[in-house]
């Protein structure tokens, strides 16, 4: 074993067993209430959204554009089998766009919207009914001037949020959607999805995948998304880069030149608190960067994600908990 390897494994095993248990928890519904009602989580969940009102995002988009920002929207929320929850999301979602546009921020603002909180996981119709909601959702987005990306969920739901992103683009070719490059199916999907007007979102991937769908090591990942990178670049699409990962984020911006990509043939992005010096020192250095803007009163699952990502985020939450006790 070479000098330093050690410690970054066993500083990347730990991240992946907390990770492992975070993800392995998050489904139960006791974690979910202690989380949720423990003090001081309040101060944990406005380090990773907005808040959970209209008027707090559109306070934070405001901000984030004043800035030099560009923004996503995402109105927090997944997983419904109730049609009514479904709908009013989509509503949610319709209202937000409207207050956007009406404040002048919409050019530089659109939405990211997950098909599960918008009805797909509902048995039988689920499907169709995600995507009648999304066009409600990609309506209002043109009618604001701006537009929508779908979010990805875990790899059951791949295939069914590719077919929705079809049917949409038919009618509004500008929605976008994002692919991780954790799934070996990813590099296939950017061939197809690399063409002209397609905006593409490229991420590691957030959900605890099994080893027949996805790499399991951080080494055949980050290979992954370099090879996504390149399939992109090389297409005619438009690439959106959502990673805090140094490494990353240096060939990205090596391989832009390599294909010589102007500036507004792509953007980096990054979430709402995470690596604020790096989004300003990309935003320093010419690049157009969008930030992932969570708000809503469901943050549960989202912020049970950004914590399994890494462990500092953990053991600030439960510091910030215990301290209250
Ligand atoms: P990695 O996890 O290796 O992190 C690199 C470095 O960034 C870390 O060492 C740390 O410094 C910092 N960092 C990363 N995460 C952090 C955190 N939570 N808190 C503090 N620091 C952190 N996933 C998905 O499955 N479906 C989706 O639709 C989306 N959508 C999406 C949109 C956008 C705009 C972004 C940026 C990300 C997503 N993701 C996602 C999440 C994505 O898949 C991935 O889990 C995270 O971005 C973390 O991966 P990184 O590429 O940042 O690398």
């Amino acid at each position: 074993m070479r000098r330093g390897q050690g410690s970054a494994d066993t500083s990347y095993a730990g991240r992946m067993i907390v990770r492992a248990a975070l993800l392995g928890l998050a489904g139960g519904q006791a974690v979910k209430d202690a989380v949720t009602s423990a003090p001081g989580i309040g101060d944990i969940v406005t380090r990773f959204a907005a808040g959970e009102s209209d008027d707090d995002a559109l306070r934070a988009t405001s901000d984030l554009q004043d800035e030099g920002f560009d923004v996503t929207l995402d109105y927090l929320g997944e997983d419904t089998l109730d049609r009514v929850q479904a709908e009013q999301t989509a509503g949610a979602y319709v209202r937000i766009l409207s207050r956007l546009a009406d404040a002048g921020l919409a050019p530089r603002t659109e939405v990211s919207v997950k098909l599960s909180a918008v009805g797909q996981a509902l048995p039988g119709e689920g499907a169709e009914l995600a995507t009648d909601n999304a066009l409600a959702i990609c309506e209002a987005a043109k009618d604001a001037g701006t537009t929508v990306t779908l979010d990805m969920e875990d790899h059951t739901t791949t295939d069914l949020t590719l077919a929705s992103l079809a049917a949409l683009r038919k009618d509004f070719p500008d929605t976008g959607a994002v692919l991780q490059s954790y799934l070996h199916r990813t590099e296939a999907d950017c061939r197809d999805l690399a063409a002209s007007g397609s905006r593409i979102r490229l991420c590691k991937g957030a959900y605890r995948e099994p080893e027949s769908v996805a790499f399991q090591s951080r080494a055949d990942i980050d290979r992954s998304y370099v090879r996504c990178m390149k399939v992109l670049l090389a297409g005619e699409g438009y690439p959106m880069f959502a990673t805090h990962d140094d490494r990353l984020i240096s060939i990205a911006e090596a391989l832009t030149r390599r294909y010589g990509r102007g500036p507004d043939t792509y953007e980096f992005q990054m979430l709402y608190g995470v690596r604020r010096d790096e989004q300003r020192r990309l935003l320093g250095a010419g690049e157009a960067i969008r930030v992932y803007v969570p708000y809503g009163t469901e943050w549960y699952g989202y912020l049970v994600r950004r914590m399994a990502e890494r462990p500092a985020n953990l053991s600030l939450g439960l510091r910030a908990i215990l301290d209250r006790q």
